[in-house]
């Protein structure tokens, strides 16, 4: 994890202890990094008559944790760009791409918007020890697919057997490593479980919620075992199973013409 990531992260929630300029000049450190937050805050963020060219502006106009997120979400895209885009690597962007925008929304819906660029992140990278397995052996974990992430327990089991580990420890892992806040480090770890012992619980729910949707974003309906699946999540967030209709009738339309999914897909190849 590059340093000028690293340091964003770890940096105060709110913007009294960071100045705008110490953020800026944090991120001017990295040209490249630079150059993509001006083209993603131009192309993606704000239809301006004006084109942003300074940094300074885009984080005036975006606010911290809105560059935040992007600042990570452009540096997770780099860390895998220079891998091989097999069939696996597409669906796992694409399902973590998706799990984040849905565990975005769904703060908003419940109404509990001071999270949720947080969701975002945590939702972007919840199944980030993935990697690492199919880093580890790239044939088994394809033979995989058709069952990961259906059930989190279920293929947390299969890679147990295959691997002697699994793929939400291991994100845990990668994210300490990495000394990201704990939030995240906890919803890698605990996502899907229905025993959260994490004090970010919240969250969490929010991203497991999120992460059973895009497996049945294509379906008329809920199934009898997906609203069982749901439940226990649905309720501590009170979140209703109606409010969750909207993602099977028009979330992915709407989605599709979101700016920032669109220069996402570029961004991990999807
Ligand atoms: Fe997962």
């Amino acid at each position: 994890m590059p340093d000028v990531a690293t340091k964003i992260l770890t940096f105060a929630e709110d913007l009294d202890e960071v100045s705008f300029s110490e953020l800026e000049s944090l991120i001017s450190m990295d040209p490249g990094l630079t150059a993509k937050i001006l083209k993603v805050a131009n192309s993606a963020l704000y239809a301006r008559q004006q084109q942003i060219t300074r940094l300074q502006t885009a984080i005036s106009l975006m606010g911290f944790k809105a560059i935040k997120s992007l600042v990570m979400l452009l540096t997770a895209s780099n860390m895998f760009s220079t891998k091989k885009v097999s069939p696996f690597y597409k669906y796992f962007w694409q399902h973590s791409l998706v799990t984040a925008f849905i565990a975005q929304k769904l703060c908003d819906i419940s109404g509990n918007t001071r999270i949720r660029e947080e969701c975002f992140l945590a939702g972007l990278l919840h199944d980030i020890g993935q990697m690492s397995l199919i880093e580890e052996g790239n044939k088994a974990y394809d033979g995989m697919m058709e069952i990961i992430n259906q059930k989190e327990d279920r293929t947390c089991e299969m890679e147990r057997e295959l691997f002697g580990t699994d793929h939400r420890f291991l994100g845990r892992k990668i994210m300490e490593s990495w000394n990201f806040p704990s939030i995240y480090c906890d919803a890698a770890g605990e996502h899907g479980s229905v025993n959260i012992q994490s004090p970010h619980k919240e969250l969490i729910t929010y991203v497991t919620i999120a992460d059973i949707l895009t497996t049945v974003l294509h379906e008329f309906d809920f199934s009898p075992e997906v609203q069982q699946q749901l439940t226990p999540f649905l309720k501590y967030s009170g979140i209703r199973l109606e409010q969750l209709k909207y993602f099977q009738d028009s979330f992915m339309i709407e989605l599709k013409d979101n700016k920032l999914f669109q220069e996402c897909k570029i961004l991990f190849r999807v």
